[in-house]
């Protein structure tokens, strides 16, 4: 069997070994969703997102694209936020991403990366708000693995600056935004405990959007 056939022989095993635990499984499935986290992630094939955090279909809303961004004119995750925030109603929302990150790499080099290059541009920005920073780190791993951090934590603020998330933790006290590192070295998540209400209370110094019009 190639491996292509073998994904559908993985899932008839998958659907037998679930229904065996759990009979009515696809049956509740079917019915609804309510997750209470939206994970935003990299595409990377090495950090599934249920999978590290040991979560079931129905537990969590996923987005992912190269190097876990959120661009505010990106009608993809805008419309992921959206739905999460005010059909779901998530309660958590976390931006994890990952060292070993060919992305955030790519946004390292100084090369035109084709049609690359306004996707990376994101995080290019990321290391020129940082710039001082990072530049004051002379091992180049170390200083790679930190703009893996300062991406997430740049991109969990882009998350906050949405009027979806400022309208719902002001009326209801959620969701909360969380950002987060995957080791892929040791398989455990970093949190790396961004201080959500400190960081939206800063923002909203021009970014506030919590009112209606
Ligand atoms: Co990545």
């Amino acid at each position: 069997m190639n491996s292509y056939d073998q994904l559908f022989e993985n899932n008839r095993r998958w659907v037998e070994s679930v229904i065996a635990k759990d009979a009515s499984f696809f049956e509740r499935l079917s019915k609804f969703q309510a997750p209470e986290f939206l994970y935003i992630g990299c595409s990377d094939s090495r950090v599934p997102a249920n999978e590290i955090m040991g979560l079931n279909p129905g537990e969590v809303f996923v987005h992912r694209n190269v190097a876990n961004v959120v661009a505010a004119i990106d009608l993809n995750a805008m419309s992921v936020i959206n739905y999460a925030v005010n059909q779901l109603k998530v309660k958590h929302i976390i931006v994890c991403g990952h060292y070993n990150c060919g992305g955030v790499r790519a946004a390292m080099l100084p090369k035109d990366m084709g049609i690359l290059n306004p996707w990376l541009r994101n995080i290019r920005d990321v290391y020129r708000l940082h710039h001082t920073e990072l530049d004051a780190i002379q091992d180049e791993h170390e200083r790679y693995n930190r703009l893996v951090e300062l991406n997430v934590q740049e991109q969990c603020i882009n998350v906050i600056k949405t009027a979806a998330v400022q309208k719902s933790y002001t009326k209801n006290g959620f969701p909360v935004v969380h950002g987060w590192v995957f080791d892929l070295e040791t398989g455990f998540i970093k949190d790396l405990e961004i201080d959500f209400p400190v960081i939206l209370k800063d923002i909203q110094k021009i970014y506030d959007l919590s009112e209606d019009e």
